[in-house]
């Protein structure tokens, strides 16, 4: 049985998934931060789990990967998507790629709109959309070869295609929401439901103004290179 952990950064409130087979105990933890290793390791000690793999969904702007120090402590592969341009990843995931979890597979989906290179990554009825889709919204489409269109597609083409019942499990949510279904969001996502239409959604992301985000400068050229090592 597949099993997942939500956890929570406070300074970024960004979600990481520790997701994990019952059976082999086998781990991935999907977007871990720099700053909380010490908290997520220790979970992954205490469960008994073994970690085989951090999973990102994208080249980050807002916070620090821990990817490279959980690699260095726990020797593991660092999953990438191909099209984010990283050095230092193990693998490159294109579009459909698997990941193998214990007995279950874990599905790669290239869904660009946020980053040129974002991955959401699917397992046991869940699909962890990184910033692509977001509970009620969608990641911004201003930087690192993002693109409304692209998000638009990825969405309605790619993750609304899963079943009304898939939960929806995003990086980040700044309300306190944590998990959101398909179903809910194809009727009401401002962005990308029913609600609107391509040629709005691009129009409205034009005109968004975004504050430049606090960590950008530090956290891009260091996500580039999946993160520290210590
Ligand atoms: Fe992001």
């Amino acid at each position: 049985m597949i099993k997942t952990r939500q956890l929570f950064d406070q300074g970024t409130c960004t979600y990481t998934y520790l997701i994990f087979d019952d059976e082999s105990k086998e781990a991935v933890i999907i977007d871990p931060v720099l700053e909380n290793f010490t908290r997520d390791t220790t979970l992954i000690k205490k469960l008994g789990l073994t970690l085989v793999g951090v999973l990102e969904t994208h080249v980050h702007a807002d916070h620090i990967t821990a990817a490279n120090k959980i690699r260095h402590y726990m020797n593991v592969k660092i999953y990438f998507g191909s099209k984010s341009g990283v050095k230092g990843a193990d693998v490159l995931l294109d579009d459909g790629d698997q990941i193998n979890l214990g007995k279950e597979n874990i599905t790669a989906i290239h869904t660009p709109g946020h980053t040129k290179g974002s991955i959401t990554y699917y397992i046991d009825d869940k699909l962890f959309t990184g910033d692509t889709l977001f509970i009620g919204g969608t990641g911004r489409t201003d930087f690192q070869g993002g693109s409304a269109k692209d998000t638009y597609s990825s969405c309605k083409n790619k993750l609304f295609t899963y079943s009304d019942e898939t939960l929806v499990y995003p990086a980040h949510n700044y309300e306190g929401l944590t998990v959101s279904t398909i179903g809910e969001e194809r009727q009401w996502n401002p962005n990308v439901g029913d609600v609107i239409k391509e040629e709005e959604f691009i129009e409205s992301e034009k005109r968004k103004e975004r504050p430049y985000p606090r960590k950008f400068d530090i956290a891009v050229p260091a996500n580039m290179s999946c993160g520290p090592k210590d």
